[in-house]
């Protein structure tokens, strides 16, 4: 990626044509430079057409995150946090991750346009292209230790759920343990990483991807259905409205969980659980594959599957369940 081509995509970012001549006089850079930068516009997963004599143009426009929209947006919830957006980063997490290390307040958030090495659970990648998606991570640390922190990432997938519903995404599920959906099809994904003493303090790098506006060439990416808030909202949502929405919803929800535990959040998970009494099939590394229904949430957020007449309570991070 040149350092000409985030610029040059703001000033394409309408979705009409600029001539060459005026992004290069915009840029202070020559002609060449802006064909040479957009040519990279492809490894961020954006279609940039160029058409002799009426200049370059985005396939779709861009609403590019815009740190004032989005603090505004925050309310009473901006004081808690220290936000960065990045134009790109490997992994928001890996990159707060680091951050935590070397002793980032709790609240800390990093938002990135693009992502060049999006992280899923175990190693598996997080897809998004420009625009497309919003990928960000907020760091909280808890005075407790991880044992008190089970349920975590449900409670995250709940603040998640009710942020999306109040920018008017509707028919939102969650499926245990990490990801929204709707329609059966993945809408985001929640990555939980802890790092700290057994008995605290704990830090957590809690990181979420949603998807904003899934193009065809990033849908054929991702190995699973997968669905979009665009498709979901009677009205086109806004970008920066539903970032600000899910990092107020997260920082009140954070508090309260840290105050109250999942306990006050098993209720509201209940009420959105995609796959409440349907039969799954439970895939755990290094284990054939096992069908069986869902009976319920324990207490602790475990899920419990009937598993050939056993009620068998599932809390490893590593489970994934497909429907049956
Ligand atoms: P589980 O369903 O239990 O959460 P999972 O199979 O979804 O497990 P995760 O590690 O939680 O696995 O998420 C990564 C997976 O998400 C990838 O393997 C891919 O199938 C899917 N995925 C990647 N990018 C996207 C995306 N933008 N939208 C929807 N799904 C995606
Ligand atoms: C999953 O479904 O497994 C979780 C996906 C989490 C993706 C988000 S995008 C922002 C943050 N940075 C990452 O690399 N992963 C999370």
């Amino acid at each position: 990626m040149g350092p000409a081509t985030f610029p040059l995509l703001r000033l394409l970012a309408d979705g009409r044509f600029h001539s060459g001549e005026d992004l290069a006089k915009h840029l202070g850079r020559s002609r060449a430079t802006v064909s040479e930068a957009l040519k990279h516009a492809d490894e961020l997963g954006v279609d940039v057409f160029s058409v002799p004599g009426k200049g370059y143009k985005l396939a779709s426009p861009v609403e590019f995150l815009d740190a004032a929209r989005i603090v505004q947006g925050l309310g009473s919830a901006a004081s808690r946090v220290r936000l960065t957006l990045a134009d790109e980063a490997d992994s928001t997490s890996t990159r707060l991750a680091a951050a935590a290390q070397q002793g980032a307040p709790s609240g800390t958030c990093i938002a990135a346009e693009w992502q060049s090495a999006g992280r899923g659970r175990r190693g598996r990648a997080w897809q998004s292209a420009l625009g497309a998606s919003l990928t960000f991570s907020i760091l909280w640390r808890f005075e407790r230790g991880p044992g008190h922190l089970a349920g975590l990432s449900l409670a995250v997938a709940v603040a998640v759920s009710r942020a999306l519903e109040r920018c008017g995404v509707k028919g939102v599920g969650v499926k245990w343990p990490n990801d929204l959906v709707a329609d059966w099809k993945k809408l985001a994904g929640i990555l939980v990483e802890t790092s700290g003493d057994l008995l605290g303090p704990t830090a957590a790098v809690i990181g979420v991807g949603v998807n904003f506006r899934l193009g065809e060439a990033l849908l054929a990416r991702i190995d699973q259905p997968a669905i979009d808030c665009m498709s979901l909202a009677a009205e086109p949502p806004s970008r920066n409205g539903i970032l600000a929405a899910l990092i107020a919803a997260l920082v009140a929800d954070l508090e309260r969980f840290e105050r109250e535990g999942f306990g006050a959040f098993r209720e509201d998970w209940m009420a959105r659980h995609a796959y409440a009494g349907r039969r799954v099939t439970v895939l755990a590394p290094g284990c054939a594959p096992r069908e069986g229904a869902v009976t319920g949430l324990a207490e602790d957020g475990a899920l419990v599957v009937d598993l050939d007449g056993t009620a068998t309570r599932l809390t490893a991070a590593e489970i994934s369940l497909r429907p049956a």
